[in-house]
């Protein structure tokens, strides 16, 4: 028997407790799962990273914490956590942020708004170009940027990705460095945000990077708040740089009553729900790493504590 602490908001229980059961049992792994265990006693540990665990010591046994966010920002920085670390990467989450961020580029690359909000009731009839006449450019080509990637694709775009390391995604424009961020940005008609929040990423949408990008480009961000330098997209916006920009993430969560991205006509906010960890895939991915650490198998999506993610 095996002890498994699920350390997440007491409300998450409630989500989760059946569904982490139901995959503990189909995997055949006899545990004892519970919010409450003594932390000498506890084998793994299910973990959201704005739980009250914030001092991982007392847990002297404990093989891995096996997050429930993809996002691991809040914890990589944990100097009481040695133990493997794995991120959230569930086939649930993966497709809520493939259709959040279909919907927008098609809301973009359609022109939908002249229609949709037409206050002044004018019969202005315009053509949108095809897919394939418009460049997406996605920055991060990880588990959901190429997931997005490849949908987008698949619908006809000229997609670009861009990450830290060189990357061969069948019929995507590969790109990764300095150089190629360059690359990327001036072609990315709509950008999309899918990278972590880390030390090399922060600010990388600042003044400089968002006048690479073509005059009247959308910005779409369900990365993380810190990736834009916040005045510099509003300056770009200002400018007409920028045409418009979706925003779901922020520095500041919830996003205060008086910041400017809420009243910016050129800005549509939502409240960080593009994707959402789904908890029937997402337990039999927490269970899969419990299984594969009890067989002594690697674990799956560990994060690089050096690079932040
Ligand atoms: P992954 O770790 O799978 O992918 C991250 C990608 O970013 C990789 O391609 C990586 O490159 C690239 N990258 C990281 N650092 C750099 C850098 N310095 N320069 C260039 N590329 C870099 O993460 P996911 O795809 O699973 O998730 C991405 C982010 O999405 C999460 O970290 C989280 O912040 C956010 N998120 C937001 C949600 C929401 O609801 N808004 C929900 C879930 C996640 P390489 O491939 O070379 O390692
Ligand atoms: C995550 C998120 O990181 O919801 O999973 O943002």
């Amino acid at each position: 028997m095996i002890n498994v602490l699920f350390a997440a908001r007491p409300e998450r229980w409630t989500t989760y407790e059946q569904p982490l059961h139901a995959a503990l049992n189909a995997a055949g792994i006899n545990a004892h799962l519970a919010q409450d265990i003594a932390p000498a006693d506890v084998d793994y540990i299910v973990y959201a990273p704005n739980s009250d665990l914030q001092d991982f010591t007392p847990y002297t046994r404990a093989r891995a914490v096996l997050n429930l966010w993809a996002g691991v920002e809040q914890i990589t920085s944990n100097k009481t956590l040695s133990i493997p670390l794995a991120r959230m990467v569930d086939p649930g989450l993966t497709k809520g942020m493939v259709e959040w961020v279909t919907g927008h580029v098609m809301r973009y690359h359609l022109g939908m708004d002249a229609h949709i909000l037409n206050p002044s009731h004018t019969w202005e009839v315009f053509t949108p170009p095809l897919a394939q006449e418009r460049d997406v450019v996605i920055l991060g080509l990880g588990a959901l940027g190429t997931a997005c990637a490849q949908t987008l694709l698949g619908l006809g775009f000229r997609v670009t990705g861009w990450s830290r390391s060189p990357k061969d995604v069948q019929g995507v424009n590969c790109l990764h460095g300095d150089d190629g961020l360059i690359k990327a940005l001036e072609l990315a008609e709509i950008a999309v945000t899918l990278l972590p929040d880390t030390p090399s990423t922060t600010d990388i949408l600042n003044a400089k990077t968002l006048a690479m990008m073509p005059r009247g480009a959308y910005l779409i961000n369900p990365g993380r708040g810190p990736l834009i330098d916040d005045n510099a997209l509003i300056a770009a916006l200002d400018s007409g740089q920028i045409a418009h920009a979706t925003l779901d993430v922020f520095r500041k969560e919830p996003l205060p009553k008086d910041d400017p991205y809420w009243t910016h006509p050129q800005v549509t906010v939502t409240p960080h729900i593009a994707a959402e960890t789904r908890a029937n895939t997402a337990s039999q991915a927490v269970v899969e790493n419990i299984r594969r650490g009890e067989a002594g198998e690697p674990f799956l999506n560990l994060v690089d504590r050096a690079l932040g993610y």
